[in-house]
């Protein structure tokens, strides 16, 4: 039998060549190819089902059949539940990415300790930490007591070859991804072929025996360690947990589910006794802006506030989110004025301020920006426009955004403000947290007024009205041309 011919395998974005170059021919990285022997045989825990030569036939079946819903299995962590859209399902596999040190190997040791005392079977194995260091977190946690099979190892061969039996447990934990190997692939553990290689194996283990596997893979914000990457295709679900290093809360958010839907977040604080559920974000994320002596979002006391900083009512994933937008603008000493954004999308800024220039006849763009989503939150959603919009032209002016208002709409190039979706699920939201106005899109002709007790909303049509609102000659409210919509309890 011919030798198995070499290849090479890009660890930057997973290309394969016949010969060694200095740059990926595929993605132009400088010197990722990494050489990879393909293997002779099949791995020994696949070796009994391919011994025929030519392997064995596939079965194939109708479209139709017996299967009801998938079935779902709760870790008793509702947060985490509720992003895998409504528990965990037999069999099917969940990569959880994060930058290290964010709380990954907390968050699932926390649930498999929990789905353990709920009667499941667990196994967490790690190939990245002692056993003694685990333990110490499970003690940590006040998990140390719950019947959860810990093991330390990083051989695929030895992890199939054991839990390949009838009695495997209904979740495995394998943390992490890029600490496992085959020792059939020639690669060291953590390389493009090894992580891809070593996911196969235990996403087809968990497909056989039915268990749920959660595979955790270090990944920069930036994505910049490859590996788990290229698992995103593999996989049925994926996770990312993020979250500011000096910030404790911590956001588990879906970006790919088949079994439910996508970008649901889950939200956290880390505490010193592991992450707890946040399950009323919004009061987390405004909590520090109640004023001294204030009432949290009391009418008129705008006189105290600072300028800068608006609410926005979001949207995160099916649930509403409010968070405070904050900016700071300040006469620029450079040539290229500075832009500092934390928690939102760079381009979107520079789109407003031009917006802001052009359309409303301010000079934002000359000045350096600072802008800052409270409490560590990303949001993606063009609907936070206004709300950027809204604590920059506040912070220009130094008129303080009224206090008991939320506001949310995309605006588009023109300077108009567009609707966006959830409108009602945006208010109610904010009359819960005791706010008593919303800024929104004008509404197309006919579709005036909507719900949201209590809540009075003002129609803002154009980005030229808001800023007529938060300029001072114009302070108060309802002096400019907008409509204000009374809303019926
Ligand atoms: P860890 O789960 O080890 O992160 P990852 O697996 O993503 O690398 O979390 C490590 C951080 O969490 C560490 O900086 C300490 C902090 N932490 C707490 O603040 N409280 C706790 O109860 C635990 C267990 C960890
Ligand atoms: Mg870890």
């Amino acid at each position: 039998m011919p030798k198995p011919q070499a290849r090479y395998a890009c660890q930057q974005c997973g290309a394969v060549a016949p010969k060694w170059t200095g740059r990926c021919e595929a993605c132009g990285a400088w010197n990722s190819l990494v050489e990879e022997v393909p293997r002779s045989g099949p791995p020994k825990g696949l070796a009994r089902q391919s011994s025929r030569r030519g392997g064995p036939a596939i079965d194939f079946v109708a479209l139709r059949g017996e299967t009801a819903g998938p079935p779902r299995r709760q870790t008793g962590i509702a947060e985490l539940d509720r992003v895998c859209g409504g528990g965990l399902v037999p069999g099917s596999t969940i990569l959880v990415g994060g930058d290290p040190g964010i709380g990954k190997s907390t968050l699932l040791l926390q649930a498999a300790a929990a789905l353990a005392a709920g009667g499941g079977a667990v196994a967490y194995i790690t190939g990245e930490e002692a056993i003694d260091q685990i333990r110490l977190r499970a003690d940590r946690l006040g998990v140390a007591d719950r019947p959860v099979g810990l093991a330390a190892a990083s051989s695929v061969r030895d992890i199939v070859d054991s839990l390949d039996s009838a009695d495997a447990p209904d979740l495995v934990v394998i943390d992490s991804i890029q600490t496992m190997y085959l020792d059939t692939l020639d690669s060291a553990p953590g390389t493009v072929s090894q992580v891809r290689g070593a996911a196969q194996e235990l996403i087809g283990l968990a497909k056989r025996r039915g268990f749920v596997v959660v595979l955790v893979g270090h990944v920069t914000k930036e994505g910049l360690i490859a590996g788990p990457r290229v698992l995103e295709h593999m996989v049925d679900t994926v996770l990312y947990f993020e979250g500011e290093r000096g910030h404790q809360f911590r956001i588990l958010r879906a970006v790919k589910n088949r079994y439910g839907a996508t970008d649901e977040i889950g939200v956290f604080e880390m505490s010193d006794r592991g992450l707890v559920e946040v399950p009323n974000p919004s009061a987390l994320f405004l909590a520090d802006r109640q004023e001294p002596g204030g009432e949290p979002g009391s009418p008129e006391e705008a006189g105290g506030r600072t300028a800068g900083a608006a609410v926005f009512a979001g949207i995160e994933g099916t649930r509403p989110v409010l968070v405070e937008v904050q900016a700071l603008v300040a006469p620029s000493l450079l040539g290229t004025p500075r832009r500092a954004v934390v928690g939102w999308d760079s381009t979107r800024l520079a789109m407003i301020t031009a917006v802001l220039d052009a359309r409303c006849g301010l000079s934002v763009g000359a000045n350096d920006i600072y802008l800052n989503i409270a409490g560590g939150l990303r949001i993606v959603e063009p609907a936070a426009d206004l709300a950027v919009a809204a604590a920059l032209v506040s912070a220009l002016t130094e008129t303080p955004f009224p206090a008991d208002t939320v506001v949310f709409g995309e605006i588009g190039l023109s300077g108009r403000v567009r609707p966006v979706g959830h409108t009602e699920a945006r208010l109610k939201e904010a009359a819960k947290l005791g706010f008593t106005e919303a800024w929104v899109p004008a509404r197309p002709v006919g579709r005036r007024g909507s719900s949201g007790e209590g809540l009075t909303t003002t129609a803002i049509g154009h980005l030229s009205e808001l800023v007529a609102r938060l300029s001072p000659p114009h302070r108060r409210i309802g002096s400019s041309g907008a409509r204000r919509v009374a809303v019926a309890p």
